[in-house]
């Protein structure tokens, strides 16, 4: 167990282990929107190591009703409850603690332990919502095997639904029943759940590779159960490749999965029973795109896997959150990678963790993958314990080699089954399983911060020796001005004047596998001889290692890799770098943006070539990415500069994306087929250049009018929206109206409209915050408006004036008191405003300092206190 210190912090260092466990739980909720009464029994036991140790458990907004121990009744002078904990008086030995709580979920806005969704009632725990359903040590190393029993009038609540499996239902009198559930799993109460409400499912049975029948339900209202078929198919595709790919088998009679409109994150993998939000269930081509499919696949993989990455194996501590939510976003791209295609799959990544992550690491908010302290947990859902975690295992998987990673992915699972592990017993099982040490490679975890390869060349002609110099530099970030190098491994190849790739290995002091060396130091020294010219170096293949590398390319040498490179994720990243040097001035803008074209026109005519790769590659560098590789951020410059580009990249290519356009219209036609999709992404890029010069945007309108599912509908309503065509107002008009009954659809034009590229979107924002359509108590709204608003408007969020960043201030205030990991979201959009230019830089301070006196949750508090903290 952890407690704070004086300072306010949990520390890493603190840790010890819980003086008390529950062994068993057993629960009894009598539910009730307006007052569902939870009854606790909880066998306690000492920790011997640990004798006289006080029994203290955690509580929050619980009305306490009754309490005994060991059958009997306690003295109110035998226990004290101060609002946030039970402190139970002279207890020293095993025990059986009886409790009665009341509690209030239609109330709940904080979408925290037992709330209303519409008519379900639900839980979200993790990571400390247990403690507002019942009395508990709810920390995850606290982890007893549980039986649930729910009880709730029949026709409101039909469906009771719990952790585990099911062991029977019965009638209670007066229109009421009752279901019992049983977890024999040691499962910690983050991963604790029920579902209840007039819930209808899609349904299939299916047998595990161990033999064990299981039925597989998807659930949501009855309305929007046609919509549930694909999320079904992708818990059943996630199921055989986790057998396939991890030798992993499902290990309960049944796997629910419940859809939910009211749920402030994506999803939650409750043993046995997953809480969704809505929008990564729900799906038909009618209402999703192409991106929701695939985002519907991958968080049903995603929260699939944590049965084994997470919850057979759970944490020790929350200090450990990568130990599932990076190893479980590894688990989930490789089955996206998989299933799909891998190299679209690392684009996707990649710009995320260049675009986001990078900026997280770089800005006020910078913490290693494993943080050692912390003021709010629910802070440390990020990008860097998520994606860099998952990066960082990519990069152990790159070093061990497949079948050496699946050794070691065997070992973590078979000593840690049943047990809360930490980052060190998974390094152990690699270790173990590969023999090599690993204490250099632990660093990744204890060090913030994206490293830089700054990497020279030198070409001695008379010698025919080729060398790079490799330098590892490591960024001070808060708190940690010194940092030891890192093992990184680095892909890299070398191509002679005639193209051909030079095979032979450097002469180097870094060990060197196959086609990559492993660097260790500060500073590598590589060398080649035998060379008759200066061959061209290219680096980071399927970017391998999560850094900047910094190399003095000539805007030639960039687009002849490109044209040699095999690697597809090299050459599209090749064509950004192309972009990023026009962009940022770093290369000859005009020679950099001719040799763009030139690679483009050759893409756009290859009638080879995969047409959702070709799609990626006209998405040129995003804001976010752009801002992150310059030290100051001049928003207008940026965005200028980046239209700039993209109106002279249409002009050269406006045949060729004409008549790509035309030519893929058929394969858009429909259907989920890669082919299909690939399609309707290209077309939707090409839409979106050739929007530019025409004002009438007669195509967007024709392909609105005509639109043969959501992905081509969406995508023309954007074109028309975003470049203000004539037609943006009736088509707006006509999508709110066939969609108006629709929660998820309305968040998608509500977010068109609050990403439009302009200043005065501010002012449309404010009166959507008016009208009927808001709804601060649905985080889906609260993203919808605001979180693109912040996050992907940067014209509008970094208005001039500041009236970006004080509507957005305002209304994290507002949201502050509804629903604290919501509104700390938001503020985390203001991560990277010490890099701004002036006068955003003193706008957004000005934004953010009255917030000091208003805020009230520990959540934004602890947030607002990093932001601006010197
Ligand atoms: N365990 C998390 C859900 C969660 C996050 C609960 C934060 C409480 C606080 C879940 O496994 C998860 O990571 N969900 C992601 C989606 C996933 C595909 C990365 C989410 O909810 O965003
Ligand atoms: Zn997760």
């Amino acid at each position: 167990m952890s407690v704070p210190r004086e300072d306010g912090f949990v520390h890493l260092a603190d840790y010890t282990p819980p003086a008390w466990r529950v062994v068993h739980a057993d629960l009894a909720f009598d539910l009730d929107p307006d007052a569902t009464d939870v009854s606790a029994r909880l066998e306690l036991q000492p920790d011997p190591a640990q004798p006289g140790a006080p029994l203290v458990l955690d509580g929050e907004a619980l009305t306490l009703l009754a309490i005994s121990l060991d059958g009997q009744p306690l003295d109110a002078s035998r226990y004290r409850h101060d609002g946030r904990q039970l402190h139970l008086h002279g207890v020293t030995d095993a025990c059986v603690l009886e409790t009665r709580v009341r509690i209030h979920p239609a109330g709940n806005t904080r979408l925290e332990g037992l709330y209303t969704s519409c008519d379900l009632l639900l839980t979200q725990c993790e990571p400390e919502g247990f403690r507002r359903i019942t009395f508990f040590i709810d920390q995850p190393d606290v982890m007893p095997r549980w039986r649930i029993v729910l009880r709730a009038p029949r026709d409101a609540y039909p469906v009771l639904l719990a952790n585990g499996n099911p062991v029977g239902t019965r009638a209670l009198g007066g229109g009421r029943h009752e279901a019992i559930w049983e977890n024999p799993h040691p499962t910690p109460a983050y991963l604790f759940a029920i579902a209840a409400g007039a819930l209808e499912r899609v349904t299939r049975t299916v047998t595990t590779m161990e033999g064990r029948e299981v039925e597989l339900n998807v659930w949501a209202e009855p309305a929007d159960v046609p919509r549930c078929g694909y999320a079904l198919g992708a818990v059943e595709r996630s199921l055989r490749w986790d057998e396939q790919r991890f030798g992993r088998a499902y290990d309960l009679d049944v796997f629910n999965v419940v859809a939910a409109q009211y749920f402030t994150m994506g999803a939650m993998e409750n043993k046995g029973l997953n809480i969704f939000n809505a929008r990564y269930v729900l799906a038909d081509q009618a209402t999703a795109t192409d991106a929701d499919f695939m985002g519907i696949e991958s968080v049903v993989a995603h929260e699939y896997l944590h049965n084994w990455s997470g919850n057979r194996v759970t944490l020790r501590d929350w200090f450990q959150l990568s130990l599932k939510e990076g190893l479980t976003v590894f688990r989930d791209s490789e089955f996206s990678a998989d299933l799909h295609s891998r190299a679209l799959k690392r684009i996707e990544a990649v710009r995320v963790l260049r675009g986001r992550q990078f900026a997280e690491d770089g800005g006020a908010l910078a913490h290693p993958v494993r943080p050692d302290r912390y003021r709010e947990i629910s802070n440390f859902y990020t990008l860097t314990i998520y994606e860099k975690g998952a990066e960082v295992v990519r990069l152990l998987h790159t070093l061990l080699g497949e079948k050496v990673f699946r050794a070691g992915m065997d070992r973590y699972f078979a000593d840690n089954d049943g047990r809360a592990a930490t980052l060190e017993d998974f390094l152990a099982a690699h270790a173990g399983a590969s023999g090599r040490d690993l204490a250099q490679f632990a660093r990744w975890y204890s060090q913030a911060g994206t490293p830089e390869l700054r990497i020279t060349e030198a070409f001695d002609a008379a010698a025919g020796e080729y060398t790079l110099t490799v330098d590892q530099h490591l960024p001070p970030t808060p708190g940690q001005p010194d940092k030891q190098p890192l093992l990184i491994p680095l892909q890299l190849a070398l191509y002679d004047a005639s193209g051909a790739a030079i095979n032979a290995p450097p002469a180097c002091d870094a060990a060197v596998g196959e086609g990559r060396v492993e660097l260790v130091a500060r500073r590598h020294v590589l060398r080649w001889t035998g060379l008759a010219a200066k061959p061209l170096a290219a680096f980071n293949h399927g970017f391998a290692a999560p850094v900047k590398i910094v190399f003095d390319y000539a805007a030639s040498d960039l687009a002849r890799l490109a044209q040699l490179e095999r690697d597809p994720f090299l050459r599209w990243d090749l064509l950004q770098q192309l972009a990023t040097g026009a962009l940022l001035r770093t290369l000859d803008p005009h020679a950099a943006a001719g040799a763009l074209s030139d690679a483009l026109a050759d893409l756009l005519t290859d009638e080879a070539a995969d047409p959702a790769f070709v799609a990626e590659c006209l998405a040129l560098p995003d804001f976010d990415t752009l801002a992150e590789s310059v030290p100051v951020v001049d928003v207008d410059a940026l965005i200028g500069a980046r239209e700039a580009l993209l109106d002279r990249l249409t002009e050269d290519q406006v045949e060729h994306l004409q008549a790509r356009y035309e030519a893929l219209a058929d394969a858009a036609g429909d259907g989920l087929s890669g082919e299909a999709m690939g399609a309707r992404a290209l077309r939707n890029a090409c839409l979106a250049w050739l929007t530019r010069l025409d004002p009438t945007a007669a195509l967007a309108q024709a392909q609105f009018d005509g639109a043969r599912g959501m992905t081509e509908r969406l995508g023309a309503l954007r074109c028309l929206v975003h470049f203000d065509a004539p037609g943006a107002e009736p088509a707006l008009q006509a999508f709110r109206t066939a969609f108006a009954d629709d929660p998820l659809v309305t968040d998608k034009w509500l977010g068109l409209v609050a990403t439009r590229p302009h200043p005065e979107t501010r002012d449309a924002i404010y009166a959507l915050l008016r009208s009927p359509w808001w709804n601060p108590t649905n985080p889906n709204r609260v993203r919808a408006v605001l979180g693109a608003f912040a996050r992907s408007n940067p014209l509008g969020f970094h208005r001039r004036d500041g009236g970006g960043y004080q509507l957005v201030a305002e209304q994290i205030a507002v949201l502050d008191a509804i629903n604290p990991p919501v509104a700390a979201r938001l503020l985390a959009a203001f991560e990277g405003w010490r890099r701004l230019a002036q006068p955003l830089r003193t706008r957004s301070r000005e934004a953010l300092a009255p917030l000091e006196g208003r805020l009230v949750s520990p959540d934004c508090r602890d947030l607002l206190q990093r932001l601006l903290a010197p």
